[in-house]
């Protein structure tokens, strides 16, 4: 393999590069002395300049190199630097030189010699090589301790790629693992996907401003993730605001425009005095609205507004104000669905639809429950004071049951959570035991047998019927059997449509069909009748 030709882009040293006479040999010149190395041969040296001022001084530097490097050939370009001191000139002049210049990286190695120029020319020389514009490292010229002619004293090279750094790549590993940890709560999850997205999301939190979307079903943790994604921010000194958290679906009518984006005082009946509004205290903090899908189309427009240009109105009000804030966006609806519906906004939709993440129910995890169990555990221990631990038989017992397809988890964490408070709870001298376990599994089963996965809200609360006690008292199979009659019941016009919806295979074999009483019958077993379950 033929080895790369050494090329220097540096800038005339206007002060540093000048001598006369014979003199001038005696003078650290850095220019001339990089090319002086007996180590590098310099095969081609792009000499940068600023005006015809400098034309004689050029053609020294250009005549010393040619005596003491032949092999070096020296190509000097004037460029249209008319302050060598304004950033925006020379960094200007430096970028057309870039792209116009055919770099060629397979065949040649560029140094970006730093040691001449204006400071400004350096900042500019360092910002294109970082930014790459210039392809190649940095190269620092350093005079001799004792200067004497022929000494070129010392360079060095300094890469900007910092994965070459063993030490700061380290530090960076280091630091990226412990956001992630910090985004988990230090929970050791093993669920692959799962560590990946946050792995993800810590990488966007550190480097991003734009709108997050979090995903998921109802107590999956986007509340939750939202929170730590805000501190983790404000520990990088990402953001020095607040963080501000509503849920939209507690949002009504007048008020809610008003709760966002503020009023002044009177612009309705209520509005007694001024108020900033959620966005505006959010300014320079992050705002974290969760169920972003249950937002009235006239906010979600206002919103999209004070996203995209940081200004809105508050109501009532003709002048705008300002708010910079951070957006995370919760939601467990489908939003692409709700576009499709007509109820969400598309422009919203394809704002905040850019760092998108599902965050999985606990279901979708099972591996995770049991580092989860061990830290809601510690959680009980450290704000009671109680140490709590499971007898193995009974540990055993609960991570069978919990990890099984039958564990709906619908609520999820919020479940587990719930779960471990009153596991803990109930726990005798800080051990919980196998009953204890048996009775939370069918707490647990009972619940959401009751319970919407999606809203967390009971389809048919038996409880609410017949009485807690009364509930409690139902095998699984009569359980499910009566939400699912009373269900038909509550979408038919009377008990004997009902009756005609639930028995309709078996009336056919009837020359009479008494639909209405076998209805009637079967909710009288649960002493209910039509009128009380409707
Ligand atoms: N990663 C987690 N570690 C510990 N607790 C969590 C975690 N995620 C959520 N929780 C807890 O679970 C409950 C529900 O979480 P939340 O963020 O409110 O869910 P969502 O907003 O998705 O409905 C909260 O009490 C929260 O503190
Ligand atoms: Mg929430």
């Amino acid at each position: 393999m033929q080895a790369k030709r050494t090329v220097v882009i540096g800038f005339l040293g206007t002060q540093l590069d000048n001598g006369r006479g014979a003199a001038r040999w005696e003078k650290w010149r850095p220019s001339v002395a990089l090319t002086q190395h007996e180590d590098r041969i310099i095969d081609r040296f792009e000499l940068l300049y600023a005006g015809e001022q400098f034309a004689s001084l050029v053609r020294q530097v250009s005549q010393d190199i040619a005596s003491v490097s032949p092999e070096t050939r020296l190509v000097a370009h004037d460029l249209p630097i008319s302050d060598a001191w304004d950033f925006e000139d020379v960094y200007g002049a430096l970028y057309d030189f870039a792209n116009s210049y055919a770099f060629d990286p397979d065949k040649e190695e560029y140094w970006i010699h730093i040691t001449t120029g204006s400071h400004v020319a350096q900042i500019c020389m360092f910002l294109m090589t970082e930014a790459r514009y210039f392809p190649g490292r940095l190269v620092q010229t350093s005079p001799p301790k004792r200067q004497a002619a022929g000494n070129p004293g010392s360079y060095a090279l300094i890469d900007l790629d910092l994965s070459r750094y063993d030490q700061i790549a380290q530090r960076f590993t280091r630091e990226q693992a412990e956001g992630v940890a910090f985004l988990k709560s230090g929970i050791a999850t093993r669920n692959a996907k799962f560590n990946s997205m946050i792995a993800e999301i810590e990488r966007v939190a550190i480097k991003s401003k734009a709108p997050m979307l979090l995903m998921g079903p109802t107590g999956a943790g986007k509340s939750f993730l939202a929170r730590r994604v805000y501190e983790l921010k404000k520990s990088r000194h990402q953001i020095d605001g607040k963080f501000i958290d509503l849920n939209c679906a507690t949002l009504h009518g007048d008020g809610a425009a008003s709760t966002l984006f503020g009023h002044i005082k009177g612009s309705f009946t209520g509005a007694g005095a001024d108020r900033p509004g959620l966005l505006r205290s959010a300014h320079k903090g992050l705002l974290f609205l969760d169920e972003i899908g249950e937002l009235g189309r006239d906010e979600q427009a206002m919103l999209l507004k004070a996203i995209e240009e940081k200004r809105f109105f508050p109501v009532g009000a003709d002048t705008e104000v300002q708010s910079d804030f951070q957006l995370i966006a919760g939601t467990n609806r489908d939003l692409g669905k709700e576009v499709a519906a007509g109820r969400f906004r598309e422009d919203l939709y394809a704002r905040i639809n850019l760092w998108t993440y599902e965050l999985p129910g606990l279901a979708q995890r099972p591996e995770d429950i049991e580092p989860n169990l061990d830290y809601l555990l510690a959680q009980y221990g450290a704000e009671t004071g109680e140490r709590v631990r499971f007898n193995k038989e009974a540990r055993d017992r609960f991570m069978r049951f919990a990890a099984s397809p039958s564990a709906a988890w619908k609520g999820n964490f919020r479940d587990l959570s719930a779960a471990v408070t009153r596991l803990a709870t109930l726990s005798e001298a800080g051990r919980i035991t196998d009953s204890v376990v048996d009775e939370e599994i069918r707490r647990l089963n009972r619940m959401w047998q009751h319970h919407d996965g999606r809203t967390g809200r009971p389809e048919v609360d038996l409880a609410e019927l017949m009485g807690e006690q009364a509930a409690a008292q139902l095998d699984l199979f009569d359980a499910l059997q009566l939400q699912a009659v009373i269900q038909v019941c509550r979408q038919s016009n009377s008990l004997s449509d009902a009756g005609r919806t639930l028995y309709a295979i078996s009336r056919e074999a009837k020359a009479k069909p008494n639909d209405a009483d076998r209805l009637k019958k079967f909710l009288a077993r649960f002493d209910l009748e039509w009128d009380s379950i409707r």
